[in-house]
């Protein structure tokens, strides 16, 4: 009974709580991590109230000075969890009560938990958006920086993983950083639907007591504040997008693995992984195995698992808060953490490989060519679908007379068609294949240093 009278709410309550639902119904494993969030959050709370009279001068500054030990015994380890600390909140305001005495009991005037718990939430998101911004911008400066100085490799570009065109490394390399880019757009753009305040809006009903939210925004650091309280108590679409915003970057860079993973092997040999992102067998002595990207990969799937698992607790369920929402943070951490570690992994593994020029120049053949040829015939005026049927004859041809396409004499392709000139020899050069993709987005040299700047600037990277 004595453990009820301590719980904050219990003074409706008569009986014990079974001990294992006290474990049970405890968020403080996981929302102790918002230890910062949740004084700062009370001390503007505090402020707030302070300035329509329901706290004196001395009293709001007992209020704050008792929250700031509080802070220093959390950064300095020596914050006691109790077994009656059902979360964060609770546990702040049990020890500011302890140093302060009763005082500390006018602070949640007004306040809820559920507008705190939303409140902690949205300002430690804002600054874990940040710092994986940063990540990603290092990432992606990898990506350009690479891309910028390895323009003159050529590779072939696969589609169903069969050899399809040539195409430039940097290319590649960009074809990747433009996906990521749109990831960091996102980023952006969520971190601003982010900054909006919820605190002020209570349970349920709002503010009683006709405090200035506004100002409660300024004084944290949100940009506005939300428009309705039933609304914002319950609502957890930041966490939802934050989730799927993970889900769709890990989804990236686990395409993006994959490609690696595939050019590391010994048939591809096209790329080296560093030894610093790979890890041996404990059988196979010859082994060297691309973990880091294998890991990434892997990883995609959990952080999918976070934010589909959320969105099913979300559905269906009735207005404004639940304790269902409680499950929220474990997602919005561990989609943190993953994409955090992942980044890093990620700008390491791409500053530290190799790319094997020789092999990936090697691994290029005429038959890649044949698109070349067709094209060829178009600017001599043959119209594409017929020039994509002859090209296909000299394929057919190239391999009935058992040599490549550039060993055909002249006189048989003209049998073909009297299209086909001395001219024809330009086309079995790789550099002048890639060089015809002018246009925005192609392969040519100037069409990705441009790429290159578009990326730089969309990201501000410049
Ligand atoms: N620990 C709770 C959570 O994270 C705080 C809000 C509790 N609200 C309530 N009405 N019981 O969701």
């Amino acid at each position: 009974m004595e453990g009820e009278k301590a719980l904050l709410w219990g003074g409706r309550f008569t009986g014990a709580t079974d001990p294992l639902m006290v474990q049970f119904n405890a968020s403080i494993g996981v929302d102790k991590r918002l230890f910062l969030e949740d004084i700062q959050g009370s001390q503007a709370y505090a402020k707030a109230i302070a300035r329509v009279g329901l706290l004196t001068d001395d009293e709001l500054q007992s209020i704050i000075d008792g929250l700031d030990k509080v802070l220093e015994e959390w950064n300095s380890g020596t914050f006691e969890i109790q077994k009656t600390d059902e979360d964060i909140h609770t546990a702040n305001e049990r020890r500011l009560k302890e140093l302060i005495g009763a005082i500390a009991g006018k602070l949640h005037t007004g306040r809820s938990r559920n507008d705190q718990v939303s409140t902690d939430m949205r300002m430690w998101l804002y600054k874990a958006s940040g710092r994986l911004q940063d990540f990603l911008k290092k990432l992606m400066a990898v990506f350009i920086e690479r891309a910028t100085v390895e323009v003159d490799i050529l590779m072939p570009g696969y589609t169903h993983l069969q050899r399809a065109q040539v195409v430039r490394w940097s290319h590649w390399l960009l074809s990747h950083a433009s996906s990521l880019s749109r990831d960091l757009q996102r980023l952006q753009q969520l971190q601003k639907r982010v900054n909006v305040l919820p605190l002020g809006s209570g349970a349920i009903a709002g503010n009683p007591f006709g405090i200035d939210r506004e100002l409660l925004a300024k004084d944290l650091g949100f940009d506005g504040v939300s428009l309705n309280s039933m609304d914002s108590t319950g609502d957890r679409d930041i966490i939802a997008e934050f989730t799927f915003w993970g889900t769709l970057t890990m989804m990236h860079l686990s395409k993006w693995a994959e490609d690696l993973i595939i050019y590391s092997t010994k048939e591809f040999s096209f790329i080296h992984l560093s030894d610093a992102y790979s890890t041996g067998s404990s059988l196979m002595p010859q082994k060297k195995n691309p973990d880091s990207l294998e890991l990434i990969r892997g990883k995609a799937g959990s952080v999918f698992g976070k934010c589909a698992g959320f969105l099913v607790t979300l559905k269906g369920l009735p207005s404004t808060y639940n304790k269902d929402l409680q499950e929220d943070k474990q997602g919005m951490f561990d989609t943190y953490d993953i994409l955090s570690a992942v980044l890093q992994i990620a700008t390491g593994v791409l500053t530290t490989l190799q790319v094997n020029a020789c092999q990936t120049h090697g691994a290029l053949s005429e038959d890649m060519l044949a698109t070349d040829v067709a094209y060829y015939l178009v600017r001599k005026g043959v119209p594409f679908r017929e020039a994509h049927g002859l090209a296909g004859k000299v394929v057919q041809l190239a391999e009935s007379e058992k040599c490549s396409m550039s060993e055909l004499p002249l006189g048989k392709l003209q049998s073909l068609s009297l299209s086909f000139d001395s001219d024809l020899a330009n086309v079995w050069d790789y550099n002048h294949s890639v060089e015809q993709y002018t246009s925005a987005g192609g392969t040519s040299k100037e069409s990705v240093m441009k790429q290159i700047e578009n990326i730089k600037a969309g990201c501000g990277l410049v």
